[in-house]
Parts: C-alpha cells; structure tokens; sequence
C-alpha cells in the first residue's frame, strides 16, 4: 500500500491511477512540475504527486463548500482538526451532530464545517457524505462507525499535507472558472488532471452534479481553453466519448481482474502533445494500452 495517501475517502477516488500520471508526467519531462485538478474531491493523485515530491506545487479545486472547508482546515488549522479527530467520538448521537453540522453549514464555521465532512466521510457507507453510517443506526452491522477511522494514521496523513501547505493553492471555484481563470497562470510544465462527475450515477454519489449539457459545454471548454497538457477520466457512457471522440483515448477497468475477459468501463482522454507511455507498470493501463494500440 501508499505511504502516500489522502485523508479523504472518495466514491470512484482514483489514487489507484497515481502511478500512470507518474509515467505519464516522466514520458513528457512534468515531473517536478506543478499539477491541478479542477475537480479535486478527495485529491487522491494530487496528494501522492505532492507528498513524493513528484509535483514542486498542487492546484486543489473543488466547488462542493464542505470539500473546501475541508481542505482549508488542513491547510490553514491542522491542529485543531487533527486535536478534533484525536477526540472525535464514535457514537451515533455525535454522528447525527455532525450530520446537523453539515447540513446548516453557513452557521458554522469553518474548522466545524471542515470536520463534519471529514468525520461523515470516513464513518459513512463508502464515503458517500448523504449516505448511511457504516453498521447502521443500531451498529449492529458487522463492521461498525469506526471501521475507517484510524486516528493516528489519519492525523499522520493532515500533518504530512499540512507540512507542505506552501505548495498547495487551493480554490472554491466552478470547474470552468478554474479552467479559464487559474490554469492560464500556470507555469507551462504543468499538467491538468480533470476528473471530472460521472455521466451515469453521478447524483447519487456527489452533492454537485452535471447534466448532460454541463458535460458538452465542459468538454468544449477543455478542448479549446486549456493550453497546458491534460488529461480528463470519466465512465466509458457513450455521450461522453462522442464529446472527446478526436482526441487521443483508451477504455480501461480500475476493477481489472485477471481472470475476467477485458472490458472497459472508464476511459481516459488526453490532449494531443501529450506522448503516451508504450507500456505501463499499471496492470489495468497496461493492459488498455496495448488495447488501444491494437
Ligand atoms: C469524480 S470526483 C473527483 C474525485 C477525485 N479525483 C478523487 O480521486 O478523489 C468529482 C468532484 O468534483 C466536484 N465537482 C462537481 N461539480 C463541480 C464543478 N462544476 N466545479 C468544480 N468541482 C465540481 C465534486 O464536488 C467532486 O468532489
């Protein structure tokens, strides 16, 4: 496993993928360079690029207010959130106060608003902030609330991401305001990672959402704005290829097994300077590679 790891879990979070940006970014000289996620959630590959030193600076955003809240916390006040999840308790009532937390969030503050999605987050069902507590209102579940809290582990991670936060910009924007307003001051050895909500079931899993016209009216904008090397991941749905269907892509299973014949389920798109690697390290990319040479 990762020494270096996010502190957030995040429905289809896709720190699995960090090794094939690495060679992604070695292939075209971005090692060492700065990296942005306009969607970043969880920020799994952000955090891995930045905590091995493979990115000199991350760009973090995300338009969800309790996402930033979050990530402002740790940036701006790792002590108290990590005092916070030293102390937190486990128990179903303090689960629904953070529920309430949450749910009100403009009568908080912010480290409190901050906190709420980090302790939902890690004692929910996947990780999904509107879902059930995992063991169920009565814990009677053979896994119960506190099956993905290890305090100690989980401070570790804030204070590793804190220590470097003067490497890490952080915004609160739309997608498109990142994508046309951030990204152009970026230096040029940069690459954009847009990991963008999925075309299907992505109401279910995230609090903001698109519809199919925000997919095509974003595909356009990253296709015509962004000037630095990308890449954009989504689920392989149909609609969603015809928008990217000129640009170089391949179809690949994060749930890749061995056993199972291939079959793509998520698709990456790149834009056109960037070399792709012949071969990668990444079984599931490896294999997609190959794929799409054929
Ligand atoms: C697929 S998730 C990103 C997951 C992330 N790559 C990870 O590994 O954890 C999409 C994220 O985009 C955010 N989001 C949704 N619509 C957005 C928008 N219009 N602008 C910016 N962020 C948005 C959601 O809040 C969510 O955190």
């Amino acid at each position: 496993m990762s020494r270096y790891k996010t502190p957030l879990r995040y429905p289809g979070g896709k720190q699995k993928l960090a090794p094939f940006v690495l060679e992604l970014m070695k292939k075209n000289s971005l090692d060492g360079g700065h990296y942005a996620e306009p969607y970043a959630g969880g920020a799994g590959i952000a955090i891995e690029l930045l905590l091995s030193g493979d990115a000199a600076h991350i760009h973090l955003n995300d338009s969800c207010s309790g996402i930033y809240a979050f990530w402002r916390s740790v940036l701006s006040n790792p002590e108290e959130l990590c005092r916070r999840i030293s102390r937190a308790s486990m128990t179903i009532q303090e689960w629904r106060r953070q529920k309430e937390i949450f749910s009100r969030q403009a009568e908080f503050e912010q480290i409190d608003v901050g906190f709420s999605v980090f302790y939902l987050n890690r004692c929910n069902r996947s990780g999904i902030l509107s879902a059930g507590v995992i063991g169920g209102l009565q814990q009677e579940g053979e896994w119960k609330m506190d099956a993905r809290f290890p305090r100690n582990e989980l401070i570790g991670r804030i204070e590793a991401i804190a220590s470097k936060k003067s490497a890490v910009t952080l915004r609160n924007w739309d997608a498109e305001k990142f994508i046309l307003k951030h990204v152009p001051k970026l230096p040029p050895n940069s690459l954009v990672y847009c990991d963008p909500p999925y075309f299907h079931k992505a109401d279910r899993l995230y609090l903001n959402h698109y519809d199919p016209e925000d997919h095509a009216r974003i595909a356009k904008v990253i296709q015509s704005e962004i000037r630095h090397h990308w890449v954009v991941s989504y689920d392989g749905a149909p609609e969603i290829l015809k928008h990217y269907s000129h640009r170089q892509s391949f179809l690949y299973d994060l749930q890749y097994n061995a056993a199972k014949a291939y079959k793509g389920t998520e698709v990456f798109f790149f834009s056109d300077r960037l070399k792709l690697p012949e071969e990668s390290t990444v079984p599931y990319i490896d294999r997609a590679l190959k794929n799409a040479a054929a």
